[in-house]
């Protein structure tokens, strides 16, 4: 959702900024820029599109010791060159990239900027007017910055270079995601630390309302009132190596094959040598004093958190519901007595999620955050992190971190379970089980061949598709059809299998391709009749079952997992399926359109 890099004091500046733009162009790709600048030449180029394109218009002169960068996932203003970032002030002095969104962007151009010419139609253009306009009231840089970000109503990460000090990045954030990096001799700064992990892995976390006077060889941070804030740095331990696709065409299917070395880790990260769970016993204590759980997450986090809401309820032995964060903030349940809130979210930096967290914070509630990412917005702000150790995911179809969420929160309840004694934890080896089912897993990644063949078979020509399945397998359905209409732009449903002929089996034509996922030993009959329904239409239909339910004409066979672990196991040829249908298709998997990764807007 738009991200930000800048260097100063670096004479490799170009390189810096497209490097770390590239790193970052999961969070946006529809048009990209970069300001370089040194003390005698200044260098905007922009560019619609991605950063190859940005990068083919970079001829060789354009080479400074300072530079703010920006990949752009449009809010305002149609994705083009003129809607690009950098912007410039009235004059030229200042260039500004942002992150966010402005609200009151048009009050206050109706207000301050009445007579300025604007080249694009983004809020951020507006803000580096207001800030030359306090500036020409006779305020320095960094006073004109503050002043215009006490009038700015939204979300903001700014990276700001008055040309007539090209010494200094000025930095502000409020909401969206900004970090310092520590370099040697020159600092830098990004939306993520990914961006940067060539340059440096010492950075510096700012907080909401903060500014920063970065410099080459100082970071000043201060609060809104200008007090100076001393913060230590700390080291990211992020292999750089992970963020390369190797020898891989698309970083999903990097992922999708990291799957089951994913449950490997979670197991040793979250148990002793005597296979015993070791959570963080505060997150246990506080659970145990709880009486439901709110599990609150958006697109494939939610699906996690509802294909994980039998495992807690059967584990643990507490009731939850799962929420869409977009939903739950405006429109807030009655809560229980002692309610405990789970953030599932890979990115840790979602909108729609942190601002139900900022009130489930005010109202004094306890809150996890299950994330990939250390240190993230949302890390920070509960009272509680548990990571997935996961790796970084770089493809927009999020696949690991969905199966990571899953085992993270088996982790958890079984902790809870054994804490309170409950018979259900007691027999649920989670060693084993986890084990058990990453061999499953590793079967289904083995079985690409099959699964390349049925999506040329099935979706080759289709515009609609269904997943349907009860109970765990419809959560699962809603899954897999996330998956494929995300990066195919096949239309495709997840649906409860029985619920389909109460109206929604009206869609389905001569062709339509209906996936039934079974691996329930009761639903599996009552899935199988709906299946038949639905063939009898006209459907082709496919089944993925679990072994011990399959029939010999399914086309997909899934070995069999511990109940509460089937999603781990049945969710990959989805996934797989989703891959191979959008190759077919020709289109970038890695970057379907419309599309961010991180969804730091609500
Ligand atoms: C789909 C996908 C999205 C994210 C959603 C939440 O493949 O990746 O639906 O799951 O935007 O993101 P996080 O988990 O970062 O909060």
């Amino acid at each position: 959702m738009c991200g930000i890099v800048g260097v100063v004091g670096n004479p490799q500046a170009t390189e810096i900024l497209t490097n770390g733009l590239e790193k970052l162009e999961y969070r946006g790709y529809d048009s990209a820029g970069i300001f370089v600048a040194d003390a005698d030449h200044d260098y905007l180029v922009k560019s619609q599109g991605r950063i190859k394109d940005l990068e083919s218009k970079i001829t060789p002169e354009v080479q400074g010791t300072i530079g703010i960068g920006h990949t752009r996932w449009a809010t305002h203003g149609e994705p083009s060159e003129e809607n690009a970032h950098p912007h410039t002030s009235q004059s030229g002095r200042f260039v500004l990239v942002h992150n966010g969104v402005i609200e009151n962007y048009d009050d206050l151009k109706h207000e301050y900027l009445a007579n300025d010419t604007f080249y694009g139609e983004t809020d951020s253009e507006i803000a580096v007017h207001l800030i030359e306009y306090f500036a020409n009231q006779g305020l320095d840089t960094k006073e004109a910055f503050r002043k215009a970000l006490t009038k700015i109503r939204g979300s903001y990460a700014f990276g700001l270079i008055d040309k007539n000090d090209r010494d200094t990045i000025y930095v502000a954030k409020n909401k969206s995601p900004l970090l310092i990096g520590l370099g040697d001799g020159f600092n830098v700064i990004c939306s993520d630390a990914l961006a940067m992990l060539q340059q440096t892995n010492i950075f510096v976390e700012l907080n909401d309302g903060e500014m920063v006077i970065v410099t080459k060889d100082n970071v000043a941070i201060e609060n809104a009132a200008g007090d100076s804030i001393k913060r230590e740095p700390y080291e990211a331990k992020i292999d750089a190596s992970d963020m390369e696709k190797g020898t891989y065409p698309y970083y999903m299917l990097k992922e999708i094959d990291e799957q089951p070395a994913t449950m490997r880790r979670i197991i040793s990260e979250y148990t002793d040598e005597t296979g015993a769970v070791a959570v963080d016993q505060a997150l246990l204590d506080s659970l145990l004093a709880s009486d439901r759980i709110y599990i609150v997450a958006c697109g494939t986090s939610y699906n996690a958190g509802l294909a994980s809401k039998q495992i807690i309820e059967e584990l643990a032995n507490i009731p939850v519901e799962v929420h869409l964060s977009s939903e739950f903030g405006y429109n807030m349940p009655l809560l229980s007595a002692k309610p405990f809130f789970i953030y599932l979210t890979q990115s840790g930096e979602t909108a729609d999620s942190r601002q139900v967290l900022v009130k489930t914070n005010e109202l004094g509630h306890p809150a996890l955050t299950v994330t990939n990412v250390a240190g993230s917005t949302l890390s920070r702000e509960a009272t509680y992190t548990m990571l997935l150790h996961a790796g970084p995911e770089i493809a927009v179809a999020s696949t690991k971190a969905y199966t990571a969420q899953i085992a993270a929160l088996t982790v958890l309840s079984k902790a809870v379970g054994d804490a309170k004694d409950n018979a259900a934890a007691k027999d649920f080896d989670l060693v084993k089980e986890l084990g058990i089912a990453a061999n499953a897993m590793d079967v289904m990644i083995s079985e690409k061949e099959l699964l390349k063949q049925l999506a040329h078979d099935y979706f080759a020509g289709a515009e609609h598709a269904f997943y349907i399945g009860r109970g765990t397998d419809y959560y699962v359905s809603l899954e897999v059809s996330l998956k494929l209409k995300e990066i195919s732009y096949i239309h495709a449903e997840g649906f409860a299998a029985g619920e389909l002929k109460h109206g929604t089996i009206a869609l389905v034509e001569e062709g339509t391709p209906v996936i039934g996922i079974i691996s329930d030993d009761v639903t599996a009959p009552h899935t199988r009749g709906n299946l038949r329904e639905v063939e009898s239409r006209g459907a082709h239909t496919m089944v993925i079952a679990s072994e011990d339910l399959s029939k010999p004409d399914d086309q997909i066979v899934v070995p069999v997992v511990h109940h509460f672990l089937r999603p781990l196991a049945a969710v990959i040829p989805g996934q797989l399926l989703a891959y191979y249908a959008t190759l077919e298709r020709g289109l970038d998997v890695d970057k379907p359109r419309n599309l961010a990764k991180s969804v730091t807007v609500e």
